[in-house]
């Protein structure tokens, strides 16, 4: 590996010179700066990274550690957050957890070891050991998506409470009065939270809520699929659902289709956090918009402000979802107007 000094040697000129040049930290005569960069070109100099973070303290780079990097939602949220972090400078080291939280420890105490600047962190359950252990590694960290309430941490959350409950009350608006709803892991949190929303709608409109028309799904679209299967057989049948993952809310819609029931006619289906894909379904799936874009950004602001201020109070910004209506939902026959 080619050094500093052999091409300060190569240059004519001094160590310290040749290291200004690199790191601009001090004005070089433009003939001195183009020696240098030409004795850089002919002997092929790399700077070294690693002996620039040393110096630096800071390595340029951050960690996303994630616990299902094949949903589209979190390749949506890991592309707002690798975009702000690439318009920061900031490098983006992605860990798939896979929902297993020893991965999710062997990952972080990784990125702890290479140094990376900071943590944006999606938890892969309710066990909050990865961040405790970041925390004490005085590592910046800013959770995302899943709240674990009792950690001191900068969080970037959306209001999944009233996520579920403007999904509900768009089905009740439309005259459903049955609605299943397919939830996620129990121990992931907003999928309780939503299921907090679906039943203060539920209750609002006078209906009680029934746990046998809560099913638990894993946020995979064969477990949307299955369970759907299941609902289509109960007595009296569900006219609509309400699956708190667009992934499990297209497996609703192949087992209609399957089914031979028609949606929305026979059936209406809502899903949770409008995926690109959400457009192109057949029909196109109403659903509850997350601001994936707006958490990224709010993400790595927290994250660079962490970074420079490590004993500031930490904040929670949450963020508000929205119902997005399309086909896949409309009025029951008998609302409809005959004329
Ligand atoms: O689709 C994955 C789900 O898990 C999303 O709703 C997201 O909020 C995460 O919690």
């Amino acid at each position: 590996m080619v050094t500093i000094r052999e091409v300060a040697e190569s240059a004519g000129v001094s160590y310290a010179t040749v290291s200004h040049v690199i790191n601009n930290t001090r004005l070089v005569s433009p003939e001195t700066r183009e020696r240098v960069l030409a004795a850089m070109d002919a002997l092929n100099y790399r700077p070294n990274a690693l002996a620039r973070s040393l110096r630096q303290g800071k390595t340029n780079t951050l960690g996303l550690v994630l616990p299902d990097s094949a949903n589209p939602f979190f390749a949506e949220i890991s592309r707002s957050i690798e975009d702000e972090a690439f318009k920061r400078g900031y490098s983006v080291f992605l860990c798939n957890t896979e929902r297993d939280t020893q991965r999710e420890l062997f990952y972080v105490d990784v990125l702890s070891n290479r140094q990376v600047d900071g943590i944006i962190f999606v938890a892969a359950g309710d066990q909050a050991d990865s961040l405790d252990f970041l925390l004490h590694r005085n590592m910046p960290v800013v959770m995302i998506d899943r709240n674990l309430s009792d950690v001191e941490v900068d969080a970037v959350l959306t209001d999944n409470q009233l996520g579920g409950y403007l999904a509900t009350r768009h089905l009740l608006e439309l005259g459903h009065t049955r609605i299943a709803c397919i939830a996620g892991p129990s121990s992931i949190t907003p999928s309780a939270e939503r299921i907090i929303g679906y039943r203060k709608a539920l209750e609002e409109a006078g209906i009680s809520y029934e746990e046998t028309l809560v099913l638990r799904g894993d946020y995979h679209a064969q477990s949307g699929m299955d369970i759907t299967k299941s609902i289509l057989s109960l007595h009296p049948r569900p006219t609509a659902i309400f699956a708190l993952n667009d992934l499990m809310a297209l497996g609703a819609l192949r087992a209609a289709a399957e089914a031979g029931c028609s949606v929305p006619e026979d059936l209406a289906v809502v899903g949770y956090d409008d995926l690109e894909i959400a457009h192109f379904t057949n029909p196109p799936l109403t659903t509850i918009a997350q601001p994936k874009k707006a958490i990224g950004v709010q993400a790595i602001n927290l994250l660079v402000g962490r970074m420079s201020q490590k004993n500031r109070p930490p904040s929670r910004i949450i963020l508000p979802p929205e119902l997005i209506v399309r086909r896949s939902t409309q009025p029951q026959a008998s609302e409809v107007e005959v004329p």
